[in-house]
């Protein structure tokens, strides 16, 4: 494993001339084309980065852009592959840790999900303060790569308090600021109501299909992470109508301004010295 990991570390270091690169994003369902916001230095397909997989999603373009962000550099990942498309989950995270090797220290995930608050209407975005696995598999599962972090990782900050307030902050210039749990289910198939009363029961406020395996090899790496939803449907059962994929690219696509208005705010501010 560490061996693809190095590959794609090479090549993405000979990529940014072996720059140093702050801040890594990557962009879930709804975030597609936020990386036109910036003038991009480089580009290239994952497909041409060895050990990436390509995502077979829609809106999911296989893209790594690095830009300059407040004179940093960032790199912004449109898309990613997910673990109900079949793939082991150790492959799903190469890309964190590619650049976690790379040094990278602060990470933002995005991603599409089902609300399940009665706090939360389609359209929000929602700043993910903890995360529930119900899939029963993760990433460190194997051989303990002991190059980024310990056999029994803490997991009890896995979402920065210091980026939670940012987000907080940030959010004062664009919509109110909603915190919520994420529970992340394999998929692709949608959750049942009795699914969604369950993940409600335990405590979760989101349900979501990704993000979890990425979150856990980052923390297991040290890195900052924040996390971000959104809202594109009420989870199942708490909407009386049937779920569909549609819908949610629908809602995705309304809430694209205001999701790339915030999250180019929040950028900006990470990427500042202060
Ligand atoms: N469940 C799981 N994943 C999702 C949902 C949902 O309701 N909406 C968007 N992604």
């Amino acid at each position: 494993m560490i061996e693809k990991i190095n590959e794609a570390k090479d090549f993405i270091s000979t990529f940014t001339n072996n720059k140093n690169i702050d801040t890594m994003i990557v962009l879930g369902s709804g975030m597609g084309g936020f990386e036109d916001n910036y003038e991009p230095l480089s580009q290239v397909d994952y497909s041409d980065i060895p050990n990436f997989l390509t995502p077979s999603i829609e809106g999911h373009a296989g893209k790594l852009s690095l830009v300059s962000i407040n004179n940093k550099l960032t790199a912004i990942l449109s898309g990613r592959a997910h673990y109900y498309e079949g793939y082991p989950i150790r492959d799903l995270v190469i890309p964190i840790r590619a650049f976690s090797l790379l040094g990278v220290k602060n990470l933002v995930l995005t991603n599409a999900a089902g609300g399940i608050s009665d706090n939360y209407v389609p359209g929000d975005i929602i700043s993910i303060t903890d995360h529930i696995n119900l899939t029963g598999d993760n990433p460190l599962i194997g051989k303990n790569l002991d190059t980024f972090g310990p056999r029994f990782p803490d997991m009890s900050e896995v979402y920065s308090s210091n980026f939670l307030k940012l987000a907080e902050k940030v959010s004062e210039n664009h919509f109110e600021f909603k915190t919520g749990i994420y529970a992340w289910f394999t998929g692709p198939s949608y959750e049942t109501p009795a699914e969604v009363q369950y993940a409600k029961n335990i405590g979760a406020d989101l349900v979501g299909m990704s993000t979890v395996p990425e979150a856990i090899v980052a923390k297991h790496a040290g890195m900052e992470i924040s996390a971000f939803s959104l809202v594109t449907n009420l989870a199942a059962g708490i909407s009386k109508d049937p779920l569909n994929h549609e819908e949610v690219v629908e809602i995705a696509d309304k809430s694209k301004q205001k999701l790339q208005g915030f999250m180019k705010e929040f950028l900006s501010e990470l990427n500042s010295d202060n």
